[in-house]
């Protein structure tokens, strides 16, 4: 058993007065033993009026170094909805069979449920049986509401403790959004000074990998208990695979396509393996479809982007061949070139019939990446410039995109994302360059669960260059809340005490009001 292992185990024991904090996680469904196959936790999503995904998966040795869990032959799973938190009165249950194709994982599409209403459920496998998860329909079609959403991203098990997750389940909310970087790829040097946890084995590049670096992520306590919480909607950015790819071009130049293309559709098998997501998103060959649509009754449709699997090849590559980001000239002229896209053409034509259907009051974009322009200086010579591998990469990407919004006349766009470590609150222009120029929507940006931020004074310093940033802090860990009704959405920054003390505090840094039919935050 390396360390990791160990850390893990004593994590998992040291946390249970924390789970059991949630009522909604049954203390005897946590008897230890080491065949207890549901150490990874349960977790629903991608909810629907009349229904939800239901996901766990079983792994009695979660780092088995073959990525299979401990388990060899099919094992049937029984799973059981209820509309009580006892789980007395059941309304759907049935049998599935979980087997070594999927990693022993379990998505069941549970249909025929009451619409805007809680149930919670549990699974029964290998004689033992799992935590209970607590999940909810979305209202009916028509149906004005409020809502308590969340959004997170960037979480590195190395850099800390998910503080961030365990208050973000505390506040209850009725959806959770992953927008990307929910594992990394990439390890830490030993002797880097960084790792407050190791991950305990290098930058992963098979399955099996993959598989239990998902499954080391799962073991955590606070991320469980945010999973068993509330149903959540997961898109990706690059780290679900490597750093700073693009469609099928690696970072490193040195790795072929087709090479590259194996690993991609490995990242996405465990992705979907350990994500509660519908058949839709099933691998299919090398790709993966993740990018969808999720309406909340009339207050609000959810845009779920896919910002990587699509892209055109990395902007301005840089004369070594590196395909990493960079910030890149403004002369280049890959930044702005419209035969480029981020999205691919098919999930931009997808996105503007999105648009132009909407019947929301709300037209949330859930992707991964900050959507504003920012005028960056580069490190060495101080010219200013764009970051290579976001939006400033593709702006003409960008441009018709917001273009969509004004065409369909979209009711109250609101951008989140992630990916950059810090929280941003923007407008979003017509022209970009001209900050007289209407705004078109607006844009909030999370900060990390746990990963570095960028420096705080350098990053300040660019402000004056970019007068549609209305807020920026990069200091801090944590996730974004948001009440929203009919009449006010109400975002708030929140942020732990320290992503080293596995028993943070939080508090809110900045809140923002955006009203109806006026695009742009207000800071309250
Ligand atoms: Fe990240």
């Amino acid at each position: 058993m390396n360390e990791a292992v160990d850390h893990g185990r004593r994590r998992i024991l040291s946390g249970l007065a924390v789970a059991t904090a949630f009522s909604i996680l049954s203390p005897f469904a946590r008897s230890a033993g080491v065949d207890y196959p549901f150490t990874l936790g349960v977790a629903s999503g991608d909810p629907l009026p009349d229904g939800f995904v239901i996901w766990t998966r079983l792994a009695p040795l979660f780092n088995a170094a073959d990525g299979r869990g401990g388990l060899r032959q099919a094992v049937p799973v029984r799973w059981r909805v209820a509309s009580d938190a006892a789980m007395t009165r059941i309304v759907r249950q049935g049998e599935v069979t979980a087997t070594e194709r999927f990693a022993h994982s379990v998505h069941v599409e549970v249909v025929g449920l009451e619409a805007g209403r809680p149930y919670w459920y549990q699974f029964e496998g290998l004689g033992a049986q799992s935590p209970v998860g607590q999940a909810c329909t979305t209202p009916p079609v028509q149906a004005m509401v409020s809502a308590r959403l969340g959004f997170v991203s960037c979480s590195h098990w190395e850099r800390g403790y998910f503080s961030a997750y365990r208050h973000l389940a505390a506040e209850q909310p009725d959806l959770v959004f992953f927008l990307g970087d929910y594992i990394y790829d990439s390890s830490y040097a030993l002797d880097s000074g960084k790792i407050i946890r190791p991950h305990g084995s290098g930058n992963a590049v098979s399955l099996r990998d993959y598989r239990n670096r998902y499954a080391l992520y799962k073991t955590d306590l606070d991320l469980q208990a945010l999973h068993a919480a509330a149903p959540s909607v997961a898109t990706w950015d690059d780290h679900e695979v490597q750093n700073d790819y693009a469609n099928r071009w690696s970072q490193d130049p040195k790795i072929p396509v087709a090479q590259f293309l194996k690993q991609r559709a490995a990242a996405y098998q465990a992705f979907y393996e350990h994500m509660p997501l519908r058949a839709s998103s099933l691998p299919k060959g090398l790709d993966m479809r993740i990018y969808r649509r999720l309406d909340y009754g009339r207050l609000a449709r959810f845009h779920v982007l896919d910002g990587r699997q699509y892209r055109s090849e990395q902007p301005c590559i840089a004369a070594n061949g590196s395909h990493q980001g960079h910030i890149a000239d403004n002369t280049c002229t890959d930044l702005r070139d419209p035969r480029r896209t981020l999205l691919g053409w098919e999930q931009e034509a997808w996105l503007d019939r999105g648009f132009a259907e909407s019947p929301a009051q709300w037209n949330v974009i859930a992707q991964d990446l900050l959507v504003a322009p920012l005028t960056q200086r580069d490190l060495t010579n101080h010219k200013p410039g764009r970051w290579t591998d976001g939006w400033d990469g593709y702006m003409a990407n960008r441009e018709r995109m917001l273009a969509s919004i004004q065409r369909r006349q979209v009711k109250n766009p609101v951008f989140w994302g992630g990916d950059i470590h810090s929280f941003w609150t923007t407008d979003l222009h017509a022209d970009a360059n001209d900050v007289d120029s209407p705004v078109v929507a607006t844009e909030f940006v999370g900060s990390s669960v746990t990963s570095d931020g960028p420096p705080f004074d350098a990053f300040s310093q660019l402000l004056p260059l970019n007068p549609h940033v209305k807020f920026f802090d990069s200091r801090q860990r944590g996730y974004v809340s948001v009440d929203v009704d009919e009449q006010k959405m109400l975002t708030n920054f929140r942020v732990i005490t320290d992503p080293r003390d596995p028993l943070a505090t939080v508090s809110t840094l900045k809140s923002f009001v955006v009203e109806p039919g006026r695009a742009g935050a207000v800071a309250v």
